[in-house]
């Protein structure tokens, strides 16, 4: 190939004004706004536009996991779920930062806050004002993690990266979508999750539902029999039937204690903040589950002391 390109002088000429009209078309495509499309803004176009058309190839990543599903029940799933009711205002009457989580369509970034695969993108951007209705509040709808055609959802899940011109990013898995919102750092009473311990390296979707949003220990086909009344494991028995399973198998800096009926793993306190006695379920789970965690000497819940580990 390369020798041929020295043989005949011209074809290298004709190889650069191909090469160049390629580049061109591929910076124009890359800086167009693209409607309804959404599509990759990492990837070469071309490849974008046929992934896009095609069916989900069985071995790219953001397709693997994907059941098929009723859309009626999916719709009421995700209708039940906290992201279809996520409307929030602070004390001081403001919510227009939030909405960036909370109901991304609304979110109207200032300029500093414009992604920077968008900055040869050129739309102004007014300064957004600092609280939005409750009755326009998009809450997390579906088009935030699904490319929408017609109003119908694409295969595959990605992330809505930039709402004012439909603009998606895609995601490697469903724990990197799940992150782009559940990675909290800097707001008050919010609390990034991280999976560690012996679920390490699982999915957030290998136990929560997508659309609902549900979780439990015994879903997914795991741990079904762990209280079963055969089990002779200790703690897994009637006395213990109102402690969550993280409240004894959580590995982390997180204390205990009992709220409404329940007793939970607890957000970490910051000394002053209101997040004191706030449950938050652990995401770092271990087969080690220590009595003295709650039956230590003294422990304000009048718990017995003197429990005795097999
Ligand atoms: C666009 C941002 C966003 C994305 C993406 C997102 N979430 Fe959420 N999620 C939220 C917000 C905001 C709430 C809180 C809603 C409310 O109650 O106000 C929430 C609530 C939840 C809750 C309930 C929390 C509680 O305190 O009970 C769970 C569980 C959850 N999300 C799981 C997931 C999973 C799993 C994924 C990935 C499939 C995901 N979320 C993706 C923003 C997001
Ligand atoms: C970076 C994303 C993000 C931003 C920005 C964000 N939140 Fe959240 N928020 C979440 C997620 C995710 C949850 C659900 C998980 C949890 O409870 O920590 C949540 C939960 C909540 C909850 C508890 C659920 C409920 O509806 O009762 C409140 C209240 C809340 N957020 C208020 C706010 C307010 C007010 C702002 C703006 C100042 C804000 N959030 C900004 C991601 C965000
Ligand atoms: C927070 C992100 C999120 C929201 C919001 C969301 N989905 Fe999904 N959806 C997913 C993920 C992730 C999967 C893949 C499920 C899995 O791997 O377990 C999925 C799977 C699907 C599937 C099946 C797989 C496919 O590609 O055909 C359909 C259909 C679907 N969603 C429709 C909807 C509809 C309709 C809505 C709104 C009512 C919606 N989704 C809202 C994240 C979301
Ligand atoms: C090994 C299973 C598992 C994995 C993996 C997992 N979760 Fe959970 N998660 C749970 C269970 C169980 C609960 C508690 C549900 C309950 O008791 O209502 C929960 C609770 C939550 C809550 C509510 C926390 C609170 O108490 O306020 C959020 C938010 C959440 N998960 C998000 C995520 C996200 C995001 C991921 C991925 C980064 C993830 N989870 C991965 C099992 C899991
Ligand atoms: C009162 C504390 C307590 C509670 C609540 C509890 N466990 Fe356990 N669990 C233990 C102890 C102690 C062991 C044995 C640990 C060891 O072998 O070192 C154990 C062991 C296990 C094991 C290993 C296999 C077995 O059965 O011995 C699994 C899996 C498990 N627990 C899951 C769960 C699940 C799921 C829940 C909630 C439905 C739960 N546990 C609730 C204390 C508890
Ligand atoms: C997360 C807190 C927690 C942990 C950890 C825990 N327990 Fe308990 N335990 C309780 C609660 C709550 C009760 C119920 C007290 C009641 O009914 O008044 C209880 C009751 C009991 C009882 C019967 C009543 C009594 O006080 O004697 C025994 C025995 C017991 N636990 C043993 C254990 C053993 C053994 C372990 C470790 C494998 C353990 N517990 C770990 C919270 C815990």
């Amino acid at each position: 190939m390369i020798d041929r390109i020295h043989d005949h002088p011209h074809s290298r000429i004709w190889i650069l004004i191909f090469l160049t009209m390629i580049f061109s078309v591929a910076l124009i495509v890359a800086c167009q706004p693209r409607e309804q499309s959404g599509g990759d803004t990492t990837q070469a176009p071309a490849e974008a536009e046929t992934s896009l058309a095609d069916p989900p190839d069985p071995g790219d990543p953001s397709a693997e996991e994907v059941p098929p599903d009723d859309p009626a029940m999916i719709e009421a799933a995700w209708g039940s779920s906290p992201h279809a009711d996520s409307y929030v205002v602070t004390a001081e009457g403001m919510n227009s930062s939030c909405a960036r989580c909370h109901a991304p369509v609304n979110w109207i970034p200032t300029m500093d806050e414009i992604p920077e695969s968008c900055l040869t993108c050129k739309f102004e951007v007014d300064p957004p004002p600092p609280f939005i209705e409750e009755s326009v509040w998009t809450h997390v709808e579906c088009k935030v993690c699904h490319e929408m055609k017609k109003d119908e959802v694409e295969p595959g899940f990605a992330w809505l990266e930039i709402a004012p011109i439909d603009e998606y990013a895609e995601v490697a898995s469903t724990t990197e979508l799940c992150n782009k919102c559940h990675i909290v750092e800097g707001i008050p009473a919010h609390v990034t999750i991280t999976v560690e311990g012996s679920h390490v390296g699982m999915l957030c979707t290998e136990c929560h539902d997508a659309h609902d949003t549900q979780a439990t220990c015994s879903t997914s086909g795991c741990h079904e029999d762990a209280l079963s009344a055969a089990s002779t494991t200790p703690g897994h028995d009637e006395d213990h039937k109102d402690v969550h399973c993280v409240a004894c198998h959580t590995a982390g800096e997180l204390s205990v204690g009992l709220i409404e009926g329940e007793w939970t793993t607890l957000m970490v306190e910051e000394p002053g903040s209101e997040v004191e006695n706030t449950p938050f379920i652990s995401h770092n789970v271990v087969l080690e589950a220590p009595c003295e965690r709650c039956h230590f000497n003294d422990n304000p819940w009048g718990l017995s002391v003197s429990v005795s580990v097999p």
